[in-house]
């Protein structure tokens, strides 16, 4: 497990958290640590404790013990409205009844700020979010993309310290869905504002995020960034959530050695201990492969059958079997012109070598084939 701190001096650290609902434990030790500017997505499946762990940051949940500090205060009894941040959830929750302008200076009428300021603070976030005309709307004549920009714009209103975000893209389609994450990533980047965001998605969070805090079960699994978490899963579940992956199933022959079918693979990032003879499985991306103009002296080469090609647009998925491999399926990823150039087709025999620098190594969980 990595939960290291980050060098600068924390916005936001969450200490120990643990959370049970009666009997059952949502959260279970919960240490982060969040810089100032930074954006963190906490990234799982569903039910693994994401929105728990933000309500509890929010003060909209109480732990069941552990603490948060943000910025040196010590914040964890205090109710929601001490607490210094701005929320955005899934579902846009706008009071219909205000029009969008009210809704954006919601939070500032009790404030400090009198009547013109107000205004021109709103005008102001409006442009921000890019809605500089609709102050005069009511939420019901805005789509849901601009809906849930007027949500950030009144969660910015107040220039909290931390901005949370639970889900905020999921209910959009999926082109709204890309436009809006590249503009709230934009815009917390210009604010300069600290950020968490919850998503299931695992794209998003590699697109949006400094680092990814991934989560499995109400723990920690890994925090990295996201080429870490990609490239260095820590742990099988983290490289079998985030990204594709193939698992080749075999036996530990020492060192960084081991044998998948009657293949040797030397895998020289494997930083893991191995017992000679343990069943492991090795983690392989689908663009982890050579295919073309390959030298006679090529390293874990092998002849594969193709078995059937998925087209996905640009990229598609080759699946291949291969003896030395004893059968093994791969999903091998290859570009559209590549595929054109290789005359990939179910059916074809294709020369092909591992990057098996790229392979991660884990122990297996059963025992290895024979
Ligand atoms: N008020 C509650 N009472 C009892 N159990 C709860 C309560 N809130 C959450 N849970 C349970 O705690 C676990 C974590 O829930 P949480 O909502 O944090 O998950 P999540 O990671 O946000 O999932 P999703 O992606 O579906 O939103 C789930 O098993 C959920 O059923
Ligand atoms: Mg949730």
């Amino acid at each position: 497990m990595d939960t290291m701190a980050s060098p600068a001096p924390a916005a936001l650290e969450v200490a120990g958290i643990h959370k049970n609902f009666e009997t059952f434990s949502a959260l279970r030790d919960v240490n982060l640590c969040v810089a100032p500017g930074e954006m963190l997505c906490f990234l799982g499946p569903s039910g693994c404790g994401k929105t728990t762990l933000l309500r509890i940051i929010a003060g909209l949940e109480v732990q069941t013990g552990g603490r948060i500090v943000q910025n040196g205060r010590d914040i964890s009894w205090l109710p929601p409205e001490q607490r210094d941040y701005g929320i955005v959830f899934q579902s846009y929750a706008l009071f219909p009844n205000l029009t969008v302008a009210d809704n954006v200076g919601y939070g500032l009428v009790n404030g400090k700020l009198r009547k013109p300021e107000i205004r021109a603070r709103v005008q102001e976030l409006l442009q921000l979010v890019g809605l500089p005309e609709s102050g005069g709307k009511y939420p019901s004549q805005l789509s849901g993309g601009q809906q849930q920009r007027v949500a950030l714009a009144r969660a910015l209103a107040a220039r909290p310290g931390l901005l949370l975000l639970d889900e905020p893209l999921s209910a959009l389609d999926a082109l709204e869905r890309v436009r809006l994450r590249d503009e709230i990533r934009q815009l917390q980047k210009q604010v300069g504002i600290t950020a968490i965001m919850v998503t299931h998605d695992q794209e998003e969070a590699l697109s949006m995020a400094d680092r990814i805090v991934v989560m499995n079960h109400g723990q920690i699994e890994q925090v990295g960034t996201p080429m870490d978490i990609y490239e260095r899963p820590a742990t099988p579940f983290v490289a079998d959530f985030v990204g594709k992956v193939n698992v080749l199933h075999g036996q530990a022959l020492g060192g960084k050695r081991f044998r998948v079918g009657s293949m040797e693979i030397e895998c020289p990032s494997c930083d893991g201990h191995f017992e000679r003879g343990q069943g492991v499985s090795l983690y392989l991306r689908p663009e982890d492969r050579l295919a073309q103009h390959l030298p006679a002296d090529t390293p874990h080469r092998l002849d594969a059958l193709v078995t059937r090609v998925e087209f996905l647009g640009g990229l598609c998925i080759a699946e291949v079997t291969s003896e030395a491999l004893d059968g093994q399926r791969l999903g091998l990823q290859f570009s559209l012109n590549q595929m054109h150039d290789l005359g990939l087709c179910e059916g074809r025999r294709i020369d092909i070598a591992l990057r098996a620098q790229r392979i991660r190594v884990f122990a297996s969980p059963s025992q290895a084939r024979p």
